[in-house]
């Protein structure tokens, strides 16, 4: 069975950054920087022009990895695309950003797979790429977590609690098969509890409906505020996304046999500065073994894990040999952790 190994790593955000002081300035929102970043630890975000969507943004990123894992585009065997924030309904973000690569223009067809678990989406195709790698489906699996969060936040006082926290970003990695058994994803756990699927969602449409959207008497579609922005219950996420977390890393460490200490370092999903500190207070886990970039992102969602794996690589953060965790936790509810020899 060959072993599955991350070759390659790749990020990219959008130039535009957003303080916390811009949110007020700029849209007006009435918060102030030391509310958000005593609750959060978020000082600015990205965001991105219109006119660039989650696959826009994942290009780049995706290029940058199948060049640090040494491959053309054409070794690609399959594309995940983990989002919340598709450029559509349908189809997904992994055909345009397949078109976007210039695949087919090369000949070059690979499956394109769109992955719709938030915040754990990037683990889930994570798991979804290392188990179809040592099944010797495939090579190598271009996984890749984009969002353009910018375009569908409220950005008003009415929206504050959750236009504050997210920002535009991709990050992917290669997934490849590899005879090298010192290196490899050795473990992974995902979960979910769809009993709390609407603690946080954006419901923008609803097909239970006829119509899907109500539509005023020139058959217009009308969709209402607490429709088309993301709703959530903040402080039942921030409980079970604690509680989850430290549950996650638990299980993957028992499943392998070795404890917290043996980890190197910890890529926990950016979504609270606060979440973290909490996580690995309780798991004595030192702070200086966490990667962290929420500080100048902001919750990226899908794309937190990878833009800190590609970010720490280029800084010497990660080295081969090292034992990388990585959590995470979010809207379904669903999460999922790891375990990487690096
Ligand atoms: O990837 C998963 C995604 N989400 C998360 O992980 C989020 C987890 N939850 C959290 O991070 C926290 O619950 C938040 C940071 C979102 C909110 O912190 P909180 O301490 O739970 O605040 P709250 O929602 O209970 O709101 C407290 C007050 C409210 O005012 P009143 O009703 O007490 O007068 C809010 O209206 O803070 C107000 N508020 C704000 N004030 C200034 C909410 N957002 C803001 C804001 N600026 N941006």
């Amino acid at each position: 069975m060959p072993n599955a190994v991350i070759s390659g790593t790749g990020m990219y955000v959008p130039d535009n950054i957003v303080t916390n002081d811009d949110l007020v300035s700029q849209y007006g929102i009435d918060t102030n920087h030391d509310w958000i970043v005593k609750r959060t630890g978020i000082e600015a975000r990205r965001f991105a022009p219109e006119g660039i969507g989650s696959a826009d943004l994942a290009v780049p990123a995706c290029e940058q990895a199948i060049e640090d894992a040494g491959l053309q585009k054409k070794d690609i065997d399959m594309i995940l695309f983990a989002t919340l924030s598709p450029e559509h309904c349908f189809p997904g973000s992994g055909v345009y950003l397949q078109e976007k690569l210039g695949m087919p223009e090369a000949g070059h067809f690979c499956p394109a797979m769109d992955i719709r678990n938030q915040c754990s989406g990037f683990l889930y195709g994570l798991g979804t790429a290392a188990s179809m790698v040592k099944a010797g489906a495939v090579k190598n699996v271009l996984v890749v977590g984009g969002e353009t969060h910018s375009a569908a936040l409220d950005l008003s006082t009415r929206g504050r609690a959750v236009a504050s926290l997210f920002g535009d970003a991709a990050g992917a990695v290669v997934v490849s098969a590899s005879d090298d058994e010192s290196r490899g994803i050795r473990t992974w756990k995902l979960g979910a509890d769809g009993r709390y699927a609407d603690v946080l969602a954006q419901r923008v449409w609803d097909v239970r409906k006829r119509p899907f959207i109500p539509v005023d008497e020139n058959g217009v579609g009308q969709v209402q505020p607490e429709m088309m922005w993301a709703q959530m219950d903040g402080r039942l996420v921030f409980k079970n996304a604690v509680e989850r977390m430290i549950m996650g890393l638990m299980e993957v460490c028992w499943k392998e046999g070795i404890t917290m200490n043996d980890i190197d370092v910890f890529a926990f999903h950016q979504a609270n500065l606060r979440i973290n500190q909490y996580v690995a207070q309780q798991l004595n886990v030192p702070e200086e073994k966490l990667l962290q970039n929420i500080h100048k992102f902001g919750n990226t969602t899908a794309a937190t894990i990878p833009t800190l794996l590609a970010e720490a690589q280029r800084e010497g953060r990660l080295e081969r040999g090292m034992k990388v965790a990585t959590v995470a936790f979010g809207s379904g509810f669903t999460w999922g952790a790891a375990l990487i020899d690096w």
